[in-house]
């Protein structure tokens, strides 16, 4: 068969190396791809939010199925426009995208449905919100509604802090209309991971749990990123803890969106905060994390593609979805500066090396090719992943593949998976 990906970063590379292990497929495409999918599919020159543009492509190359990967087509429709001409897409409506793309609708279905999660309020006039919180503890977080590239959260330690964000959101709009509203939550304290899970709408299956490293630098200090890292699966997550967030959030958001007549088909991710055993959710997002599909999907044993087909086709009750028993670690290189300005247009060099290592993927996100030689083009330029036996293992595959590659300036935290370890001896 004929599989169409959308989207061009790190999870993408991996959603189509996923892809290509796959019997069934004949062919990859990908919209618009990056060098590294490039490699293993065919790159097209169509932007992810070119819906029309998609969509004639699927038509007339007869793509039997299409995969998307970022959350913005998502949350903009682009799956409700292919199924209106009849193409098979796996992904969330744009109803069920509601999840992520508005943050105040997530904060309401989880109150409706008990679904333990932060207080909250949302506010879109900025006194208002800061007269609110003059009168709370802090730390608070303030979160814009929309879409915000990950963006959109301060976690504000000072008063000072607080009202700096709330201005920098409802007034300034620095994040445009993804800003007219805010919810301001209640600061939760502990420890994150990730839990994804499949969905047809009536089951739900979680995968391996995982764990992401927002923040730039080692030990968790300074600014938020889209990801520098990733482990699975997160030991945080035991078979105890798992089949509690299975009771306490992934059914009672199943039942929630059958309670609104929302027909969810695909990705679920579930941003977590576990503190004494306890789960809570801090967000929701609607497809595959990025870094987290670098470390889940190289340990799924199962063919995507049939996966996939069984969340469209409703049988996923049904499907057996098996996992490699190894750990999985990747370490993203970023441009210096990144999250915040940084210089494009390095030549990176070593990479060969890297990937001819055992046990190694180098998942490209922020590339572009010029010749026969590979540039950055973007903050988070490669996730480096490494499959093993044990975290030790891995970290060190990871390290040593990271270590055969450079690039001016880069950026890599050379702790990931250091929670691992944090209660005991290596
Ligand atoms: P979000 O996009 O909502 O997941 O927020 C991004 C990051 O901000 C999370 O991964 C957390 O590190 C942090 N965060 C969000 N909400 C809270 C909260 N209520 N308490 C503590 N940290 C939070
Ligand atoms: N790694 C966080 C995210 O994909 O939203």
């Amino acid at each position: 068969m004929k599989v169409l990906v959308i989207g061009s970063g790190g999870r993408e590379h991996a959603l189509t190396w996923k892809l290509a292990c796959s019997g069934k497929v004949k062919k990859i495409f990908i919209a618009p791809g990056n060098p590294g999918t490039g490699e293993l599919g065919e790159n097209i020159p169509i932007e992810a939010l070119d819906f029309s543009a998609l969509v004639k492509f699927a038509r007339e190359e007869g793509i039997d199925l299409t995969i998307v990967g970022p959350e913005e087509p998502l949350v903009k429709g682009i799956v409700d426009r292919f199924q209106e001409e009849g193409l098979r897409i796996f992904g969330p409506n744009q109803e069920a995208a509601r999840l992520e793309g508005s943050k105040v609708y997530a904060k309401w279905f989880m109150k409706k449905y008990r679904i333990p999660t932060a207080e909250y309020e949302v506010f879109e006039d900025a006194e208002e919100a800061i007269e609110y919180i003059k009168g709370k503890e802090l730390p608070l977080v303030i979160k814009a509604e929309g879409l915000a590239a990950g963006k959109g959260v301060i976690v504000a330690r000072t008063l000072e802090e607080a009202v700096d964000g709330v201005n920098s959101i409802l007034v300034d709009k620095v994040y445009g209309s993804a800003g007219i509203r805010i919810v301001v939550e209640e600061f939760l304290a502990g420890e994150e991971a990730t839990i994804l899970a499949f969905t047809d709408g009536k089951t739900i299956v979680h995968m391996l749990a995982s764990q992401d490293h927002k923040q730039v630098y080692e030990k968790d200090q300074g600014p938020n990123t889209g990801g520098m890292g990733a482990y699975a699966p997160a030991p945080l997550v035991d078979e105890a803890l798992m089949e509690r967030v299975y009771r306490e959030i992934l059914l009672p958001t199943l039942r929630g969106l059958q309670g609104e007549g929302i027909d969810y088909r695909g990705v679920l991710y579930c941003g977590l905060m576990i503190k004494d055993g306890v789960p809570k959710v801090l967000e929701y997002n609607v497809r595959f994390g990025d870094p987290e599909a670098q470390v889940i999907l190289p340990l799924l044993k199962t063919d995507l593609v049939e996966i996939a087909e069984a969340v469209i086709e409703g049988r996923l009750e049904k499907q057996q979805i098996e996992w490699h028993d190894k750990k999985a670690l990747c370490v993203v290189m970023a441009s210096g500066g990144y999250p915040g300005e940084y210089v494009a247009g390095k030549e990176i060099s070593g990479l060969d090396k890297a990937s001819s290592l055992p046990d190694i993927q180098v998942f490209q996100a922020g590339t572009k090719r010029e010749g026969d030689r590979l540039l950055t083009a973007g903050g988070r330029v490669l996730a480096v992943t490494a499959t093993g036996d044990t975290f030790k293992e891995v970290i060190e595959k990871a390290y040593e593949a990271v270590d055969q590659i450079y690039f001016p300036d880069f950026h890599v935290r050379r702790d990931i998976g250091w929670k691992i370890f944090k209660d005991q001896e290596v």
